[in-house]
């Protein structure tokens, strides 16, 4: 076994059921033993690593097994279903555009395609003129560095060039999005970076306690960049492993030095957007407006798609055929993401994330209190990140933090597998649709299972 790894042998779990969950079998189910080695056997070994829940069904905010178990989700997937599982409204979207036949269109018009952009541009800052539609939030970052690089070399020629983004930074995994993340062992596999992607200290305020926007000039100046050949400032609205966001003095002073020095700034929201942060977008807690932003995963609370939007003189650089994608704009993708940004919309679930997120960042906060082990909890709205650490240090306990996920999902509480520097954070990110019951629950199981851990 890898270090870390959720066990495979069933253990006999004293039975729950509550309205919100329900364990009645051994976990992992034994039925599910050899379906999850015919995966183990059958793909890469990257894809594996969580806990081991076969998904079968989900509702809102619930995961079910087919065995009869119920958890509650505190993972989203991976912070993608806002809207909550199975919405029957994005069902039937999804049922009509199948029943029509029209299942894929590459970029010939369609109405799904053209009613998606239109409210993609209606809910976003009015500076988002225009929107690009792909598949993954990678591909989106890649689009946006595209875009940017497009932008410098035009407007200061072939020295603006370079893509400054921050340690500790994730924007994906394809060769473009990894050289500008920030997490030296994701990219190692890379042996040859392009010397023009440069990472500087993220201000996070606990693992980097210098918080001025000066530093950033500093470790500009450090690794011998100038303004005049940088193409583009790209940064998560919050670091997405840790969920912890910059200071609004940071943000609002990088938004001005961009804007005079000709540099786009670009927000990654593929995590952080579509209400996650108790707004409709995460930056909207910087009171700033980027110039391109990237969306993903609660854009469409489960089919594969992701937008770049942005001012169409950034947008519009690219002539026809000169951005495309296989799948963009798929019509069963569209609809999916339009009546999930409806529900969104019409249910108030950016007002639910703001309520309940004080709610949850406050219970997480007193339980950092109670728990030496929980070096510091980040986040606002619906997503919380908790780092676990050595008491009295800030060197991350990942096992500590793996063993607790392993509790929940004993418990019927399910998150995903611990993130983050030494995979020391467990992030809390349930559905938008979650109720007030239903977390208290969950939260309520989390800390009796971290005190237990904690003693
Ligand atoms: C902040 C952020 N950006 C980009 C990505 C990449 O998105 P995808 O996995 O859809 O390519 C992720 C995925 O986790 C992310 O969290």
């Amino acid at each position: 076994m890898q270090p870390n790894t959720y066990p495979r042998i069933p253990q006999e779990i004293a039975p729950i059921a509550t309205d919100f969950r329900r364990i009645q079998s051994a976990l992992p189910h034994p039925a599910s033993i050899p379906l999850l080695e015919k995966m183990e056997h059958y793909e890469a070994r990257s894809m594996h690593g969580q806990p081991p829940v076969i998904w079968h069904r989900a509702h809102r905010y619930t995961v079910e097994d087919p065995y009869g178990n119920r958890w509650i989700d505190l993972s989203s997937g991976v912070l993608v279903a806002n809207a909550g599982h199975g919405r029957s409204w994005v069902r039937a979207a999804m049922a009509d555009q199948l029943e029509r036949g029209l299942h894929h269109c590459y970029c010939f018009p369609h109405e799904a395609r053209a009613a998606l952009s239109e409210k993609l541009v209606q809910v976003t800052p009015a500076s988002m003129e225009k929107a690009f539609l792909l598949t993954t939030g990678s591909e989106a970052i890649e689009c946006a560095i595209k875009i940017s690089r497009r932008h410098g070399t035009s407007q200061g020629g072939n020295r603006k060039k370079r893509i400054i983004s921050f340690q500790n930074a994730f924007h994906g995994r394809t060769l473009g999005s990894q050289m500008a993340g920030g997490i030296p062992a994701l990219k190692a596999w890379i042996q040859q970076e392009d010397p023009t992607f440069v990472q500087v200290p993220f201000p996070d305020g606990y693992q980097n306690e210098e918080t001025r926007f000066e530093s950033f000039l500093g470790a500009l100046s450090e690794r011998s960049v100038t303004t005049d050949e940088i193409a583009c400032v790209l940064l998560e609205t919050y670091q997405g492993a840790t969920a912890s966001f910059a200071p609004v003095e940071f943000m609002q002073a990088l938004r001005e030095w961009c804007t005079s020095h000709q540099i786009v700034l670009v927000l990654d929201e593929v995590q952080a957007g579509f209400g996650r942060c108790g707004k409709w977008f995460g930056f909207e807690h910087y009171r700033i407006e980027p110039d391109l932003m990237c969306c993903g995963k609660g854009i469409s609370s489960g089919m594969p798609l992701s937008a770049v939007l942005g001012k169409a003189e950034l947008m519009d650089q690219f002539g026809h055929g000169e951005m495309t994608s296989t799948h963009s704009g798929n019509p069963i993708c569209c609809r999916a993401a339009l009546a999930g940004i409806e529900i969104i919309e019409w249910e108030n679930l950016v007002e639910n994330s703001n309520q309940l997120g004080q709610f949850q960042q406050e219970f997480l906060q007193g339980l950092k209190e109670e728990a030496r082990c929980i070096g510091v909890v980040h986040g606002k709205g619906l997503v919380s990140g908790i780092r676990f650490v050595k008491p009295g240090t800030k060197e991350p306990d990942g096992e500590l933090a793996h063993r607790i996920t392993q509790r929940c999902y004993e418990n019927g509480i399910l998150t995903f597998a611990p993130v983050g520097p030494g995979g020391g954070t467990i992030k809390i990110n349930p559905p938008l649709c979650i109720d007030q019951a239903a977390l208290e629950e969950a939260l309520g199981i989390f800390r009796e299972i971290v005190l237990k851990e904690n003693s």
